[in-house]
């Protein structure tokens, strides 16, 4: 059996895990063979094969010996043009990389036609999950209704640290960046941005479609308050994260990443810590649900681990979905409930709601919950930018 012959660029949190993972991994026939890294002179924690460092891209790139490119660097417009590259010389290449992924697939999936060869990032998604590979392949079909779930482990973590263990919210998103959850940028995490990434890569691969990051309603938990966890414990639902993908009818699509009030009898409300945890529905099956570690070295090395076995049988992504005729069209034009909360900015009196359900208003805090679309929540994105409006979507019953 040949020898896979890995070129690891970046070498921070899941560089290292995945260094750890390969050497634990006796029958992969895989070995780091370079690693290409920003500072050559950083204390690590793992004792490195002298010489097999790098700060010169070009050692990996032009070493004939490396076979296969793994990419796990934080840079999303420097882990690009190194992917870029190594697809270019028809290298296949294994990335982690949501951000880079999500904002340039149409062009990636284009270098790897034209080149013949492979980017697989099911490590991008969900951690340890395989959720990309398996929407692309065991449902390859188009009877798929929904993906929905929680697709970033820090904010989970963080809100499970202040649901159930009553931890105040910055020493827990401190505590997730400590555990190596957290990008190096939080606010990455908190404001949604990684999720939204993630939903995005998984509505190529769920439905076919690529939709631009920017055109996606994204709204985090950094504004949550004390009060919104109140009115949750006192409701019995649990806040999460939730990024979901959803046809609204036969021929149209919509998706979004937000708050949710999750009830105790949905799969992800039981989904806490770090973990992740993804729901599919489909027409003829109803419900399927996978879980696992979203985040943190070890779970996301496990799943580049597997992706680079996968190049040993020529696995490449198909993006059979792109070609199905006619694919769905991405709406906006979709009514939601939703839960908002606010003290200064008189959201009852701005927001035009369809309906109003509920409304409270007191002196410190005020929430209100009732149907708008999400249209208005795109055209009113910046009034939910007020740093005291918080807001969660409610779950209704759908198509
Ligand atoms: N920061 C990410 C998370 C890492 O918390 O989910 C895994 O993608």
């Amino acid at each position: 059996m040949d020898t896979i012959n890995i070129g690891l660029f970046g070498l921070g949190t899941v560089g290292s895990g995945f260094y750890k993972v390969i050497n634990m991994a006796h029958n992969a026939h895989a070995r780091i063979a370079g690693i290409c890294v920003r500072n050559l002179n950083k204390q690590r924690d793992i004792t490195l094969e002298p010489g097999i460092l790098t700060n010169n891209p070009d050692d990996i790139l032009c070493n004939p010996e490396i076979n296969l490119i793994v990419e796990v660097i934080d840079d999303a417009e420097q882990a690009f043009s190194i992917v870029k590259r190594a697809l270019e010389k028809g290298i296949p290449v294994v990335s982690g990389n949501k951000a880079m992924i999500a904002t340039h697939l149409p062009q990636l999936i284009e270098l790897q036609r034209k080149y013949n060869t492979a980017l697989l990032y099911d490590a991008s998604s969900c951690g340890s999950i395989p959720v990309i590979r398996n929407l692309e392949e065991y449902y390859d079909n188009d009877l798929l209704l929904e993906v929905k779930g929680i697709l970033n482990g820090s904010s989970n973590y963080i809100l499970s640290q202040v649901f159930d263990h009553g931890q105040n919210y910055r020493h827990a998103l401190c505590k997730a960046q400590e555990l190596g959850f957290a990008e190096t940028d939080p606010s990455f995490d908190i404001k949604g941005f990684d999720s939204l990434f993630k939903l995005v890569i998984i509505t190529v691969h769920a439905l076919g479609v690529y939709v631009e990051p920017q055109r996606v309603f994204t709204f985090g938990i950094d504004s949550i308050h004390d009060t919104d966890i109140e009115y949750a414990r006192e409701k019995n639902v649990k806040i999460k994260l939730v990024a979901q993908v959803f046809k609204t009818c036969a021929n149209k699509f919509t998706m979004f990443v937000m708050p949710e009030l999750v009830r105790p009898e949905r799969y992800i409300y039981s989904v806490d810590d770090e973990y992740n945890g993804v729901v599919i529905r489909g027409r003829c099956y109803d419900r399927q649900f996978m879980f696992g570690k979203g985040a943190g070295a070890l779970p996301t090395a496990s799943s580049i681990l597997s992706d680079v076995m996968a190049r040993r049988h020529n696995y490449k992504y198909e993006y059979k979905k792109m070609a199905f005729s006619p694919r769905p069209e991405y709406t906006t034009d979709v009514d939601l409930k939703i839960y908002c909360s606010f003290s200064s900015t008189r959201i009852d009196e701005l927001l035009p709601f369809r309906e109003i359900t509920e409304k409270y208003i007191s002196q410190n805090r005020n929430y209100i919950t009732g149907y708008i679309s999400l249209q208005q929540l795109i055209k009113n994105r910046q009034l939910l930018d007020a740093p005291d409006v918080f807001i969660a979507n409610i779950e209704t019953p759908r198509f």
